[in-house]
């Protein structure tokens, strides 16, 4: 290839690109980076992961306040909810994280353009920025890191102001009385538990007969309970098939996702969270023939090679989870193997949380797919309920559940619900990584009192021999 101004230049400086960006740059890349938004960090740091869970933090604290901090004899009085006060703190958090990928690129010499990024051949990406003019980088390779965006549902348009997708939902002016949420996933729940700490009236509307379909089951229902008792509603096996705006308020068709009799439900704010897609717009890739699959994901070998020599992909626009932590693996794998390493990641090791009140944390297999692959397995259960780090926080919801093949003992998934699941979870990730057996984990010790001894008791679970209860 002739002389090129860049070895790598990547499109989208999201958890996939920039971590991408940096690990080429570690391995002596010359490095480019072209991000449309003005601030780098993608959808996860702008709008996405780190938005919504410092507004998880605030309404967490705000119910507290109000409903929770009596029960440890703290007495509260006056707690008032400051709105513009919790989006600051949002703002803030978002700023003080982009600022610091500004500083990363920086820091390793990475050449940044602002602007629509678009390839117009093998090696060449044609920035244009917005004033309307362009400039062309040549780069020996071309990494697309574009990511995803809200899946649109026919029939509810999303207006971000009275229908919003979840970008509206972490920047509303005021607490809406009444929120109809369709669809039960993570966005959903998350963003639902928000609006409803800080005083909504918040309804799910899920197509499928569960909440969190992906999740195990028993995880699913339990969740179900615990929102439940929370005060969220829910309508299972329901389709939204309309909505009108009129004035202040939304009413919402819906009707039983089998067919049947149609009802009309009405909501301040209706939150949009059915799914995202990938973002494949303006990138010229039918120009260069790069494939795309029946889900119009871009198409790759494992290691994240398109079919276009020298052209890569990772992230929510390739296959799989649509997971920050799984992009940026994703993102140093291709960085690796362009450089000439080998490159490792593990799809089984990958956790998926849920930041909800209590957490929701799995990594490996659930009960079902085990079932549906045929794969003989032990499980182990222990219930928060009798830890006693988990009593003396008033945290007793949920369990932790460990599945190991029923012949080796391997540990092939976890599954948590409770206080800090999220953090709890790496230890099991970690087992899977390192292919432990439950008797492995059963025979670390664990401090007391922690909620991990919760995960050491699952362990003893599977071969029957918990000794707390
Ligand atoms: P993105 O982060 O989407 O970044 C892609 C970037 O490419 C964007 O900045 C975009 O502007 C840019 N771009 C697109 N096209 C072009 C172009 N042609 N030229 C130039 N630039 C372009 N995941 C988690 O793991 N944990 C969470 O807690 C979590 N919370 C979330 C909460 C919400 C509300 C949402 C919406 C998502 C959340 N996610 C979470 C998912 C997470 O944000 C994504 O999985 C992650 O951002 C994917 O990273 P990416 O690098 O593939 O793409
Ligand atoms: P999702 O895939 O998690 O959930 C969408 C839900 O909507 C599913 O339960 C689905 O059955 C349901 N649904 C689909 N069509 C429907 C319809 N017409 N009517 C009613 N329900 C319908 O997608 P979500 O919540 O939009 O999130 C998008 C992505 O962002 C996810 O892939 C997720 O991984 C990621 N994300 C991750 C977070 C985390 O890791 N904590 C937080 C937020 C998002």
């Amino acid at each position: 290839m002739a002389d090129t101004q860049f070895d790598l230049v990547v499109i989208g400086a999201g958890p996939g690109g920039y971590v991408a960006a940096i690990r080429a740059a570690q391995l002596g890349m010359r490095v480019a980076c072209v991000e449309k938004r003005k601030t780098l960090g993608g959808t996860c740091l702008n709008v996405g992961c780190i938005p919504s869970k410092a507004l998880l933090v605030a309404s967490e604290k705000y119910s507290e306040a109000r409903h929770h901090l009596g029960a440890f004899g703290v007495k509260v009085s006056g707690v008032e909810l400051d709105l513009p006060g919790v989006m600051k703190h949002k703002d803030d958090v978002v700023k003080s994280n982009v600022t610091g990928v500004d500083f990363l690129f920086k820091k390793n010499k990475i050449t940044r353009y602002t602007g629509l990024g678009s390839i117009k051949a093998p090696g060449m990406v044609t920035v244009t920025k917005d004033d309307g003019s362009t400039e062309d980088v040549t780069a020996r390779n071309i990494l697309i890191a574009t990511g995803s965006d809200v899946a649109p549902l026919p029939g509810v348009t999303i207006d971000e102001k009275r229908i919003v997708s979840s970008d509206g939902a972490i920047a509303l002016d005021a607490v809406p009385a009444r929120m109809v949420v369709i669809g039960g996933g993570v966005i959903g729940l998350e963003l639902g538990s928000v609006w409803q700490r800080l005083g909504a009236n918040v309804t799910v509307v899920e197509f499928l007969d569960r909440i969190l379909p992906t999740m195990d089951g028993e995880v699913s229902k339990q969740m179900q309970r615990i929102l439940a008792k929370q005060g969220m509603s829910f309508k299972t096996s329901t389709k939204v098939t309309g909505a009108v705006t009129g004035g202040e308020t939304v009413k919402l068709t819906l009707e039983p996702a089998k067919g049947g009799e149609a009802e009309t439900v009405e909501a301040d704010i209706v939150l949009v969270a059915i799914g995202r897609r990938p973002y494949t717009q303006g990138l010229g890739l039918e120009a260069v023939g790069v494939e795309l699959d029946d889900r119009r994901r871009i198409k790759t070998d494992h290691h994240f090679r398109t079919n276009v020599p020298g052209i890569w992909a990772i992230g929510d626009v390739v296959a799989g989870a649509m997971l920050a932590h799984k992009a940026e693996e994703e993102g140093v794998v291709a960085a690796e193997v362009m450089a000439g390493q080998s490159g490792h990641i593990n799809y089984d090791a990958i956790p998926g949380v849920v930041y909800t009140w209590p957490e929701v944390a799995a990594v490996g297999k659930t009960e079902e797919q085990l079932k549906a692959e045929g794969v003989a397995y032990k499980a182990g259960k222990f219930p928060f309920m009798a830890n006693g780090r988990a009593r003396s926080m008033n945290a007793t919801d949920g369990f932790v559940k460990i599945l190991a093949d029923a012949k080796t003992d391997r540990i092939l998934g976890a599954h948590i619900i409770g206080a800090s699941a999220g953090e709890m979870i790496e230890e099991l990730g970690l087992a899977i990584e390192f292919g432990a057996s439950a008797e492995d984990v059963a025979r670390t010790s664990h401090a007391h009192p922690t909620l991990t001894e919760a995960i050491k008791e699952a362990a003893l679970a599977v071969d029957g021999r918990p000794i707390h209860i």
